[in-house]
């Protein structure tokens, strides 16, 4: 049995037969939509989504199985003090398959020790987002072709951003070599991180703290919010939240060829007169994030294309 906790539990390999499946799907949508049939998704927020609830809910059901759950925790049992663990449990006779988003990091992990059925993370903290990653790369594919080819910069809270931290690593893996980020000093990319990036994988950063002064040297600028929820101090949401807006004039100096990439939610870093531009790519993102899913959730219950013998 498989979990997908990080994007490490991944091999490359497995990654790109998973793009090539949501490829697939995505342009035959009709050959899957009874392959989990029976199935049932047990999906587990105990933190706010709209895009990655939504779509695996979505992507079990053009699937033709099932989905039971909560969006908020405050309706379970884990409000009477139920543990994690417990709940985990219960849940392989309810289900085939659990996604789960946890405020805390690591949580997903835990989850995964408990359960007799795969686990998915979904979100855990600032930690890991490894199907945001998954969603990302299936998007470079769809718009750019290849995966590892290009400079990609980020931009905004490197921090606290698990998008950002799970899918800057996965890149590395398959070769790119220059990342550029954009953020605010007291958002920069965790020191960690940035030594495990030049260490094991020898990538150059280079670090800035204007959009303006890279701009015509990115091919894919990966756009994220500041990550309020994770701040401490309302004080420093404050002061940081509008520091990193893209918008139709900042663009004038991008390459043509660019793509804009947000996990979303926007809230006050892309402009909404970027959305009309040619380059503006979210909103597809969003829609490559349902094909994704159903190629992993076949993978991870071996059915369809991932089926044994
Ligand atoms: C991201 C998340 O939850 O980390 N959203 C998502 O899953 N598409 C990004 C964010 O909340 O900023």
């Amino acid at each position: 049995m498989r979990h997908l906790i990080e994007p490490e539990d991944l091999t490359l390999e497995e990654i790109e037969h998973l793009v090539a499946t949501g490829m697939d799907i995505f342009n035959n949508p009709s050959n899957y939509s009874e392959v989990c049939k029976g199935k049932i998704l047990a999906s587990l927020f105990f933190e706010p989504s709209t895009r990655t609830k939504f779509s695996f809910d979505s992507a079990m059901m053009r699937l033709g199985g099932n989905v039971i759950g909560f969006a908020d925790a405050e309706t379970s049992s884990t409000k009477k003090g139920e543990s994690l663990a417990d709940t985990i449990r219960v849940m392989g006779y309810y289900s085939d398959i659990i996604v789960m988003r946890h405020p805390k990091e690591g949580a997903p992990k835990l989850a995964s020790q408990y359960s007799s059925i795969p686990v998915i993370n979904g979100g855990d903290g600032g930690h890991q987002h490894p199907t945001q990653t998954l969603t990302d790369l299936i998007t470079i594919k769809r718009f750019k072709g290849e995966i590892g080819k290009h400079s990609v910069a980020f931009c905004g809270d490197l921090k606290y951003g698990r998008t950002v931290h799970s899918l800057i690593r996965t890149l590395a893996r398959f070769g790119t070599k220059e990342f550029i980020l954009v953020s605010p000093e007291e958002l920069k990319l965790p020191e960690s991180l940035k030594r495990q990036l030049v260490e094991k994988y020898g990538v150059e950063l280079t670090e800035v703290l204007y959009l303006e002064e890279v701009i015509d040297k990115i091919d894919i600028l990966y756009m994220t919010r500041i990550q309020k929820e994770r701040f401490f101090n309302e004080a420093d949401y404050l002061k940081l939240k509008d520091s990193f807006m893209l918008n139709r004039d900042k663009l004038k100096e991008a390459k043509p060829d660019m793509i804009i990439m947000h996990p979303l939610p926007r809230v006050n870093e892309i402009a909404y007169d970027v959305d009309d531009d040619s380059r503006a790519v979210y909103f597809e993102q969003s829609e490559m994030g349902v094909y994704i899913r159903m190629a992993l959730i076949t993978k991870l219950l071996e059915v369809g294309p991932y089926a044994r013998g």
